[in-house]
Formats: C-alpha cells, sequence, structure tokens
C-alpha cells in the first residue's frame, strides 16, 4: 500500500507522477493509435493517506439542524459541485450522470426506504461512509463542507419533510465521530485503476459500459472530470461512443469529433459544442488516465 505518512504536496507529486506517467506513454507512442481492447473495471484501489495527522475543525454540535444562510449558501454551491450531477439541481436524483444507474441515485424527497437513513445522522454517515455500491463516501472533503451540504439537502430538498434532530442522535453521533472534540483525519483518496480484460459477449458490454460509467463518475478529484460529465446525456450510450471509436485515443481534437460526430444524439449533450479548447484538453487528458 501507498503513503503511510504521506503529507498533501507528497500526494500532489503522486498526482503529478501518474498525469505525467501517462503522457510520457502517450508522447512515447506517438501518434499510433493503439488496438482498442475493450475494457473491464477491476475494483482496485490504490489508497493514498491525505494530510496525515491533520486536525480537523471541532463541530458546535448544537447548531447541527439550525443553519444560518451562510451555511446554506455554501452548502448549495458544494451540492452543486459535488452531488448534482448524479442527484439533479432539484433533488429529485434525475442528474444527467444518475441515468444509466441502478439503483438511482437518491431522490432527497423520497420519504420511503434508504440505506443509511433520511435523518442527520443517516445523511452525515453517507457522506462519510457511502451508501451501497454506487453512493461514494466523501470524508475527503472537511467536515464542516459535509455538514453544509447536509444543511442545504434538509432545507431545500426536505422542508417540512426534514427528521428533526434530537440530542440523543447528536450525541450518538458525536460518540461515533469525535465531532465535539475534532478528530485527526486520517482520510483516504481512492485512485481507481482500470484493467483492460477482453470481454466477449454482447450483455458483458452493456454491464462493462456500466462500469466504467461508474468509474469515470465516480472520479470528481481528478481534473477534466467535471467537463466530461457535463457533456454526457446518456451515459451507457456516451461510453459505448467512446469504446466503439478509438480514433478519441490519439489527442483531444480527435476526442471533440468523436463526441461531436457521433450519431446518437442523446449520448452527448449539445453544451459540447461549446467547450472551449482547455476544457477539452482537461477532458482528454482525465479519460486517458482513466480508461
Ligand atoms: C456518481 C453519482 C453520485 C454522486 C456524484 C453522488 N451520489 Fe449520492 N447517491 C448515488 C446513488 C446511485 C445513490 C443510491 C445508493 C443506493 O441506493 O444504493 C445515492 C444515494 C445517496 C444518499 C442516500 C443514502 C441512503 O441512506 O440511502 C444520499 C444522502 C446521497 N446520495 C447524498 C449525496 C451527496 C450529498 C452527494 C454530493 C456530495 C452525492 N450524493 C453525490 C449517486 C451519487
Amino acid at each position: 500500500m501507498l503513503g503511510c505518512g504521506m503529507d498533501k504536496s507528497t500526494i500532489v507529486q503522486a498526482y503529478t507522477a501518474v498525469v505525467i506517467g501517462c503522457f510520457g506513454l502517450l508522447s512515447f507512442k506517438g501518434n499510433k493509435v493503439e488496438e482498442w481492447t475493450p475494457l473491464l473495471i477491476d475494483r482496485h484501489y490504490v489508497e493514498v493517506e491525505q494530510e496525515a495527522g491533520q486536525q480537523t475543525a471541532a463541530v458546535n454540535l448544537s447548531s447541527l439542524g439550525k443553519p444560518g444562510a451562510e451555511v446554506l449558501a455554501k452548502g448549495k454551491a458544494l451540492y452543486n459541485q459535488n452531488c448534482m450531477f448524479c442527484h439533479g439541481e432539484k433533488g429529485l436524483g434525475d442528474g444527467a450522470a444518475g441515468a444509466a444507474m441502478n439503483p438511482k441515485p437518491r431522490n432527497f424527497f423520497d420519504t420511503g426506504t434508504w440505506v443509511n437513513g433520511r435523518n442527520y445522522a443517516g445523511l452525515f454517515k453517507t457522506l462519510k461512509s457511502g451508501a451501497g455500491t454506487l453512493m461514494a463516501p466523501y470524508d475527503t472533503l472537511p467536515v464542516e463542507d459535509r455538514i453544509a451540504m447536509i444543511e442545504y439537502i434538509r432545507e431545500e430538498f426536505q422542508g417540512s419533510s426534514k427528521v428533526a434532530v434530537t440530542d440523543s442522535e447528536l450525541q450518538e453521533m458525536d460518540k461515533l465521530y469525535s465531532l465535539s472534540k475534532g478528530v485527526r483525519s486520517a482520510s483516504k483518496i481512492p485512485v481507481p485503476k482500470a484493467l483492460e480484460i477482453v470481454a466477449t459477449e454482447e450483455a458483458q458490454k452493456v454491464e462493462r459500459y456500466r462500469q466504467i460509467l461508474e468509474l469515470l463518475m465516480s472520479a470528481d478529484y481528478l481534473p477534466g472530470q467535471k467537463e466530461f460529465v457535463s457533456i454526457v446525456g446518456n451515459g451507457e450510450s456516451a461510453i459505448k461512443i467512446l469504446s466503439e471509436n478509438q480514433i478519441w485515443k490519439r489527442d483531444s481534437l480527435s476526442l471533440a469529433r468523436v463526441v461531436s460526430g457521433s450519431n446518437d444524439n442523446r449520448a452527448f449533450r449539445a453544451s459540447a459544442a461549446g467547450l472551449s479548447r482547455e476544457d477539452w484538453e482537461l477532458m482528454y487528458q482525465f479519460l486517458r488516465t482513466m480508461i
């Protein structure tokens, strides 16, 4: 395992090395388009410790569930940046990236069965440890950022149906996460690695597209991911196109051509036409790093 005792700069260096490594490989291969090998995701994570030993801010427990305007504004910005593309702008679970997912991203208005629960502690647990297989943990974000998003979701989407915070719930959360003391963070950044394995059957392909999509959607800590997510219409169709038209691997211009030239107009959004050269370059680097 990589990284025990790494500090932040080591992590940045590690990422840089990965990115440069990929480009080294690219330039080495020159303009030759590689043989396309269908991909299958192996859920292989290299864990890199983040900001080892850093002290996180102590949380004022009595403020939970009583957000001021500032916290809500911060929560909204963070939600739009991190969650909207799956859960939708209005929290209905209808974000573009979630369309191909099964189960679907949670509709926050839903009062039915949740994995961890829709009360404060349930939401906190989800952001700390994830939920099910497709909802990733967000514990690399500072605790105050996670709290701001929880407050925003409760106020904006759950409104009068939100579950009131109880004292015993607060005490339980404090026991579990030492919120009022502030804790030493030992959070991990998962770095997914795609492995190339040949898959032959049509049915396996669809599953593979889904897995690749899931991998790309969850890598929201990498540059270029946001840009990619913003142009994906139907996720599975988009991955199918990238799987079948290997030419995009050449350079960012080729990627732009493949995206805009696809004859399945559900796959990518028309907004792709408005992206800048830099956006395409970032997206290209992201996709080459990941798949
Ligand atoms: C890549 C898509 C994706 C992103 C991004 C994402 N989610 Fe989710 N989320 C899901 C899916 C899918 C589920 C449903 C999981 C299940 O039912 O197994 C889910 C479920 C949830 C749940 C319900 C958990 C429960 O107890 O049932 C909460 C709360 C949640 N997400 C919050 C967030 C927040 C907040 C963010 C942003 C920080 C976020 N999600 C980002 C896909 C996503």
